[in-house]
């Protein structure tokens, strides 16, 4: 067992604290992580604010890259010194979706099973099972997927959770390819990733959606051919009249992509994708939501399919390596995620500038 400093919320929307934990030493299967890099997602808001669970205390932190310091016994995939970015899709392999080779739908994801706990023993919760706004970290081997050790880690670490779930959301789950249009509602991290994902799929029209004009100038950088207002305009009918001019007889996009989380944004999605379109909706909604006043026969008479993106439907051993080399060859800009490196007493901080306009990502830097 050793103690470091980590970040941890011990109560509802109380602000985060930097603590000492103990961190057991890595069991069969497990490895402990000394992070380099980790960005404030915010997942790590909705923790905080009880939107996700009420088991506190969380240990917050979960878009990281780290070097592996040591593994536990019958670990084979990764060994000390190794560059990894955590993930959480550690697969089975043993489950139904991994056994009818749908491993993306693993029911039985893997971490740690040893716990982390505060000084006096209390066990803590790891936001999604990674805990990463710490010194080092506990998670199950299958969590760290080697990378090319020469890459930055803060700007790799992104792909451990948003940026993976956005560029995932628009090529994995929604499909987008040559020859097909795309809106994205919500350009923070997520939905910038999204776009920039469909800009690497061929993928045109590419339209970014946000209240935050700031945020859309960052959208055009990362390949947004169109940008909406949606504090200024109905960007529903805005989607459709962009989409008409490029394919003529057009309703809408192909493909809408949801990145907030809002029922209302989720109902522009749905009335601005084209007939037999895909709504994907990636924003995480909070317990209690829900979408009234929808006609059942607008659901049944547009056709299509309405799907939930789970961290971009990505398998990390398949996807992370690849776009770490896309991103070494210059193709995906990983680096432009990177608005500001910040300490790890500055979460809190983070979650402020969160609701600016100014930030992309802020990146712990451990
Ligand atoms: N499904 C997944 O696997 C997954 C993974 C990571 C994050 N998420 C979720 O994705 C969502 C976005 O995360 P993020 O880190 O990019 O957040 P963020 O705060 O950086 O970005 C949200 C963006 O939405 C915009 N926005 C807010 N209200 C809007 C509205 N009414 N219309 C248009 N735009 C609006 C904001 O201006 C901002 O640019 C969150 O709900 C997060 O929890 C999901
Ligand atoms: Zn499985
Ligand atoms: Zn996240």
């Amino acid at each position: 067992m050793q103690q470091v400093q980590a970040v941890v919320a011990k109560a509802k929307g109380a602000p985060v604290e930097l603590v000492t934990i103990n961190v057991p030493d890595p069991g069969p299967g497990e490895a402990v992580v000394k992070v380099q890099a980790c960005g404030v997602c915010h997942t790590d808001l909705h923790y905080r604010e009880g939107g996700i669970s009420d088991s506190y205390p969380f240990l917050l932190g979960h878009e990281a890259s780290g070097i592996v310091e040591s593994v536990g016994a019958e670990v084979t995939s990764v060994a000390p010194g190794d560059f990894v970015i955590l993930n959480w899709r550690a697969v089975c392999g043993d489950c139904r979706a991994c056994n009818r080779g749908e491993p993306q739908y693993c029911f039985a994801t893997h971490n740690a099973t040893q716990k982390m706990t505060l000084e006096d023993g209390t066990e803590l919760t790891p936001a999604l099972g990674i805990g990463a706004f710490a010194e080092k970290t506990l998670v199950a081997a299958g969590q760290c997927t080697k990378v090319d050790p020469e890459a930055r880690p803060a700007a790799v670490g992104l792909l451990g959770c948003g940026v993976m779930a956005g560029i995932g959301a628009a090529i994995n789950t929604g499909q987008v390819t040559r020859g097909r249009s795309i809106a994205v509602i919500g350009c923070g991290g997520v939905g910038v990733a999204a776009i920039a994902g469909a800009a690497l799929a061929g993928a045109s029209p590419i339209i970014a959606v946000d209240i935050d004009s700031k945020k859309l100038e960052t959208a055009k950088k990362m390949g947004a051919t169109h940008t909406v207002d949606s504090s200024a305009s109905d960007p529903v009918e805005e989607i459709k009249r962009i989409c008409a001019e490029t394919y003529p007889g057009a309703e809408g996009a192909d493909v809408v992509v949801e990145a907030v989380g809002r029922p209302e944004t989720w109902k522009q999605a749905f009335y601005a994708r084209d007939l037999a379109g895909t709504v994907v909706l990636v924003g995480v909604p909070t317990p209690g939501m829900t979408i009234p006043d929808l006609p059942m026969t607008d659901l049944f008479g547009r056709g299509g399919s309405l799907k939930s993106s789970w961290y971009g439907d990505c398998l990390p051993s398949r996807d992370f390596p690849m776009l770490v080399d896309l991103y070494r060859q210059g193709r995906l800009d990983l680096d432009a995620f990177v608005t500001e490196e910040i300490g790890i007493n500055d979460v809190e901080a983070a979650f402020d500038r969160m609701h600016g306009g100014d930030v992309l990502r802020s990146v712990v830097i451990v």
